[in-house]
């Protein structure tokens, strides 16, 4: 494959291994885990495997050895192994905005070489890392002073989308190494209320914003960016104190420098690292700031040690390979619509919905790389909530509702706060939940407890539900490295046999392009004659007329 050219490939759904995973699947879809466990005593262990201190049991999915030997076939057709190679060394894989992918250069090695248009961009990495560490150890300690003389107290990161799911994920994954005697807020949503409850108890003569937008452009953040210019000086009276309690990370220079940011204070990054893909480069600034730069360092060193196993490790012993070959399996077969990812710790609250973007933006296509309407699902839709919240709201769907539901329970064998038996419960509720999805319980054993007739198929559980378990020893923040490269690298998998560009968002620029014409018209005269149809007209009248 050329620098940006799309590759020639063969529809998927012409694939010889998609042609036997499609009779195969007749055969295993009628199959239930409690006779495929009941006859295979090593099945347990046989169908997991560690990788960079993450155990992944995919033991209870509704496979055989036959299945994943087929699925590995499906990936070696599909070029994966090529297009890895492609990423990691810089190729413009990203063909629609002829762009390199290159997120794992930002945790790479130093003395790694991978070149963008003929230069090293390790050395620029490390710069920029060096630059926010040294202006996270200068505000952490004190030294860098307010408009007031007075030392930060509070950060508020402004950004939206990669430049705000990652940062508030990895805060509040990683709390537990973070400055307490610091504040941390995250604003958003172009809403007033996320600015205004973000801010409202804090003083601005403390308080240093960071402004994160890859792009500088974007709607919310600088629409809350001006916000919080107008909040620092209303109180600080004095334009130079944006420069005191601002400072920025974007790839956009000129236009940073036009906000009044210093851009001695600006981090920038590279057009080579997807918004979605960003929580590890200067958008993280916000963490680095959190949890200091020696945490952020191993962090990083989590994530290349996920990408060094994805990039070497044998595809059947490849963890982000068989996870996301799993996630085809069961989207294109089964036809399932979602993944339900499960964390039993209340430090990951935030992932699934870091997962959502990451997953969904990058896999929510329907034409492939030479503009192929698929004729195959892809992208199935990510949600979850911690564990075990969730058991008492949504896992009645998961084990008695009508639809398959993959999930993924995280779990970790140690806690961070030990409290009596709690992390043992904890525990015991994973493992009970993914035995009972699997095996479920038979109208026998229910009889046998003595259910009157007439409640008995309320009280049958089907059973036969697929999880996947990622066991792992304590939440750190090289922990928590490893697990997002893992399923950054499990969204390429399933990107690449879907043929599709994961790295590009096409889909939200719609919805962009008429907001700003209709903000025009909600702050002029109104909805032009003929502009709009008959219920974005009615809609838009009524607002109008009733806000005041
Ligand atoms: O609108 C989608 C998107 O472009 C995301 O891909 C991105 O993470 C987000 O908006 C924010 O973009 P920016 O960092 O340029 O403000």
């Amino acid at each position: 494959m050329s620098a940006t050219s799309t590759p020639v490939q063969t529809p998927l759904t012409q694939l010889p291994a998609w042609r036997a995973l499609q009779q195969h699947f007749e055969a295993v879809r009628t199959k239930h885990l409690r006779d495929l466990f009941a006859g295979d005593a090593g099945r347990g262990t046989r169908l997991a495997v560690e990788a960079a201190g993450i155990y992944f049991d995919y033991s209870k999915h509704r496979i055989t050895d036959e299945t994943v030997r087929l699925l590995l076939d499906l990936a070696r057709q599909s070029g994966l192994e090529e297009r890895r190679e492609a990423m990691f060394t810089g190729e413009k894989i990203n063909i629609t905005e002829k762009r390199a992918v290159l997120h794992t250069a930002l945790r790479a090695a130093k003395d790694a070489v991978i070149e963008v248009d003929g230069r090293n961009v390790v050395p620029e990495v490390y710069e920029v890392l060096d630059h926010m560490a040294d202006f996270s150890e200068r505000v952490r300690s004190g030294v860098w002073k307010g408009a007031t003389g007075k030392a930060m107290r509070n950060v508020v990161n402004i950004g939206i989308g990669g430049s705000d799911l990652g940062p508030v994920m990895a805060y509040e994954a990683l709390r537990h190494y973070s400055r307490r005697d610091m504040t941390f807020r995250f604003v958003s949503n172009v809403d007033g209320t996320d600015f205004a409850e973000a801010t409202h108890d804090l003083d601005p003569a403390e308080t240093l914003f960071i402004i994160s937008s890859k792009t500088f452009t974007t709607l919310e953040t600088m629409t809350n960016a001006q916000t919080a210019r107008q909040w620092s000086l209303a109180r600080l009276k004095d334009e130079r104190a944006v420069a005191k309690h601002f400072a920025a990370v974007s790839t956009n220079a000129e236009e940073v420098a036009k906000f009044g940011i210093d851009t001695a204070n600006m981090f920038g990054f590279w057009d080579w690292v997807g918004g979605r893909y960003s929580m590890d480069s200067a958008i993280g600034l916000s963490t680095m700031l959190a949890i200091g730069p020696e945490n952020f360092r191993s962090m990083l060193s989590g994530f290349h040690a996920m990408d060094e196993h994805f990039r070497t490790a044998p595809l059947e012993k490849n963890l982000p390979v068989l996870m996301g070959l799993l996630s085809v399996w069961y989207a294109d077969f089964f036809g399932s619509e979602t993944v339900a990812v499960l964390p039993y710790d209340q430090y990951l609250k935030r992932f699934p919905a870091y997962l959502q973007q990451l997953t969904m933006e990058s896999n929510g296509k329907h034409v492939t790389l030479a503009g192929r309407r698929v004729d195959y699902a892809t992208g199935p839709i990510f949600w979850g909530e911690p564990g075990t919240n969730g058991q008492h709201s949504f896992y009645q769907l998961i084990h008695q509702g009508t639809r398959l539901i993959p999930c993924d329970f995280i779990g970790f064998c140690r806690t961070l706060n030990p409290l009596g038996d709690h992390h043992t419960l904890l525990m015991a509720n994973v493992f009970a939940q993914g035995e009972a999805l699997a095996f479920g319980k038979t109208p026998e054993q229910v009889r046998a407890e003595g259910t009157p007739e007439w409640l008995v198929p309320h009280r049958v559980f089907e059973g036969n539900r697929p999880s996947s378990t990622l066991l792992l020893d304590q939440l750190t923040p090289e922990a928590l490295g490893k697990l997002v490269a893992l399923y950054e690298h499990s969204v390429f998998t399933q990107g690449v046999i879907w043929q599709i560009d994961s790295f590009d968002q096409w889909g939200v620029e719609l919805g962009k392009v008429l907001a700003k014409k209709i903000i025009g018209e909600l702050e002029g005269a109104g909805p032009a004659a003929g502009s709009h149809d008959s219920s974005t007209t009615a809609l838009m009248k009524r607002f109008r007329n009733r806000r005041s």
